[in-house]
């Protein structure tokens, strides 16, 4: 089976656990701050934190701006978490609608739900796809509202020359398996806000001042240490921060194979006019995290790739429409019709020329073409 996502590896990964795993330290450590601090050069921010998930970032990003019985305006076509983050920390999440075009948050409708407890917007640059972060953040100036940017599908793709996740108040990164960047599970927040960056450290690791390898450090343990408030276990760990370290030297280039093989389908599949796939604007730079296309008839390809030995996805069933989310329900006009078209291609750096055309012969195999 040709699956949707696979991690990609050149070995460096296991040379760099292997200096870890010696090293004695395993924990949160010098190989996370050395992350941190490549990560963060990397995006373009002051600071990042080292966390083991974005479910955790987002989690404590809204923490930091205290979103507690205050709206946070926010797409439905996300990752369940995206929109969890926010009733973890009491908020109240405002499920604004999305383009049909590229399937990010609609700056158009971000607007007329601002209310007088509008706290924040959150955006997901889905698929890697840029946001109009222009326009938004003009938005969340002009009405005193903080932006997060949920960068989870865009590690290393760009608006207008600058990173994604170093435009808005802070940029929650996944490093989940199947991420562009994958350490198995972990995140990052970034900001250039240092009072909430020093905040953050503590959030991240149960609330404690001072981290254990920080108290270790010289010639003695100073076992001694307060704790300030009510934070989380939430650090990443060295292990992780190795494998991460190796994803970040070749995230480039892997980012450049992916955009390959998303041109490569574009091209291939241009004459099919059942289906339409992500656009490409000016201000983009795309991650291309994943490749999903729109059509009418997505069950029955599905099923018909499934047969050929071709996994696919559909990102992502609405959030508004979950159970637990009924209360925060409003109407969605484009996310709701648009989700039933959705389907998720194979995209990853080691796909190889016969996995790609498998999946465009199939294509064209259905639609008889
Ligand atoms: C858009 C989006 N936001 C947030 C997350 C949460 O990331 P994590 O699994 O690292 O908590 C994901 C993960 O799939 C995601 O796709």
């Amino acid at each position: 089976m040709i699956p949707v996502y696979r991690p990609y590896t050149d070995g460096k990964e296991i040379e760099y656990l292997k200096e870890v795993i010696n090293s004695g330290w395993w924990g949160l450590g010098p190989k996370t701050k050395e992350f941190e601090k490549k990560f963060a050069k990397y995006i373009g921010s002051e600071h990042a934190v080292g966390l083991n998930s974005a479910t955790a970032a987002l989690h404590l990003a809204l923490k930091c701006i205290e979103v507690e019985g205050f709206e946070v305006i926010t797409p439905s076509m996300t990752f369940v978490t995206t929109n969890h983050a926010v009733l973890y920390n009491g908020g109240i999440p405002v499920f604004c609608d999305i383009t049909e075009d590229n399937l990010n948050i609609d700056p158009e409708k971000i607007e007329e739900l601002i209310t007088e407890k509008t706290k924040a917007i959150i955006v997901v640059h889905f698929g890697g796809y840029a946001c109009d972060m222009d326009r938004i953040m003009d938005i969340a100036k002009k009405n005193n509202l903080y932006v997060i940017e949920d960068a989870a599908h865009a590690c290393g793709g760009e608006y207008k020359g600058k990173k994604l996740g170093s435009i808005g108040d802070f940029g929650s990164f996944s490093f989940q398996a199947v991420k562009n960047l994958s350490t198995g599970d972990g995140g990052m927040l970034l900001t250039n806000n240092h009072e909430w960056f020093e905040r953050l450290k503590k959030l991240r690791w149960v609330g404690i001042s001072k981290d254990t390898f920080e108290r270790g450090a010289g010639n003695s343990y100073d076992w001694f240490y307060d704790v300030t408030e009510l934070g989380f276990k939430y650090h990443m760990n060295d292990i992780s921060a190795a494998i991460g370290l190796a994803q970040l030297e070749k995230l480039d280039w892997m980012n450049d194979v992916r955009r390959k093989w998303s041109n490569y389908y574009r091209k291939e599949l241009r004459g099919i006019s059942q289906i339409s796939y992500p656009p490409q604007k000016d201000y983009m730079f795309p991650a291309c995290h994943n490749f999903v296309i729109k059509t009418t008839k997505r069950d029955e390809l599905k099923n018909f790739l499934m047969k050929k030995g071709i996994t696919t996805g559909v990102h992502y069933y609405p959030n508004h429409l979950y159970d637990m989310y009924e209360k925060y329900s409003r109407k969605l006009p484009i996310t709701e019709s648009i989700w039933k078209k959705l389907i998720t291609l194979p995209l990853f750096p080691g796909m190889t020329q016969q996995e790609a055309n498998l999946v465009i012969d199939s294509i064209k195999g259905f639609y008889t073409i």
